[in-house]
């Protein structure tokens, strides 16, 4: 790790200072360096993969051994962001033997610096335990979506006073129970404002306001990979579905035309002879001639 890594500590003093907090989902090296790059101050590797790279309609389908898999490669590709690692459901629910285990293998085989998990008072002796173990925990409260089916469906959380006084009070508690940092999902705006107000841990949002500490999206809602999804709190900070789309066109359309590829793009050599005997029996009649190779220049 160098010294110039993001810990959990530049995180929360951000939010001392009053300068927003910018994370950012990735879930390969290739997207975790162009964060990095960016100034991403943290990246999660988040269970949204099963949905946007799996092609699910929710995250429950992810297992432990993906998200270990995917942690590697962004850990690989990220050099000073702060790499969060997500932990899947039903690997924490059952028992805290199994949460503490589970946290453990994001950090020693993923390289995760710290791992974030879905749920409020219920989890507060869990997260204690990870914590324990000497592994930073970031919450996650309002819209958590591997509890889709409790709550009938991807919507917005806390819109009325006794949902409202409960997310609050869940946020406290995970605060208490130790986690550095919490994300805000899918929450009104005045309510993330008083967590944001009423706890000392930064608040990441993601469909909860400007209020929080940071804001946090999934990478392919923002680049628009997908042009089907436009939920009211993504931004589309670039159209990649058409770029993408128009580039692989392109593509195919000059090899069908065999504009590609050109002598740019291809090896040449000095001419080499070699002679293929024809009484090998390995070959085809066919190849039974004489045929010219030469090594890539
Ligand atoms: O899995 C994920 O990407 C998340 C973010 C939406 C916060 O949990």
């Amino acid at each position: 790790m160098a010294n110039d890594n993001i810990t959990i500590h530049t995180l929360q003093s951000l939010k001392r200072i009053g300068q927003k907090i910018c994370m950012v989902t990735a879930y390969d090296a290739t997207f975790a360096r162009i964060f990095d790059e960016a100034g991403a101050d943290a990246i999660l590797v988040g269970d949204s993969l099963g949905m946007v790279v799996q092609g699910h309609d929710s995250t429950l389908r992810v297992t432990m051994d993906q998200m270990v898999y995917h942690c590697a490669a962004v850990t690989r590709g990220a050099k000073q962001a702060h790499v969060v690692g997500d932990l899947p459901f039903m690997s924490y629910q059952l028992s805290i033997h199994d949460a503490v285990k589970n946290a453990g293998r994001l950090v020693a085989e993923g390289g995760a610096a710290s791992v974030k998990l879905e749920g409020g008072e219920e989890f507060a002796k869990t997260i204690e335990q990870i914590v324990r173990a000497s592994i930073p925990v970031m919450g996650h409260l309002g819209l958590t979506p591997q509890s889709v089916h409790k709550m009938g469906g991807f919507v917005v959380q806390g819109r009325d006073e006794q949902t409202a006084q409960r997310i609050l009070s869940d946020a406290m508690t995970l605060e208490q129970a130790g986690c550095y940092a919490l994300v805000l999902e899918g929450i009104p705006l005045a309510l993330a404002s008083a967590i944001t107000k009423q706890i000392s841990i930064p608040t990441i949002g993601i469909g909860a306001g400007p209020h929080c500490d940071g804001q946090v999206l999934v990478c392919y809602d923002l680049l628009g990979m997908n042009p089907d999804f436009k939920p009211k709190f993504v931004k589309k900070y670039a159209s990649l579905y058409d770029g993408i789309r128009q580039a692989a066109e392109t593509f195919f359309s000059e090899v069908r035309s065999e504009a590609f590829p050109d002598e740019a793009h291809s090896f040449k050599s000095k001419p080499i002879r070699t002679v293929v005997s024809n009484e090998s029996p390995e070959l085809p009649s066919e190849h039974n001639e004489k045929a010219v190779y030469g090594a890539p220049v």
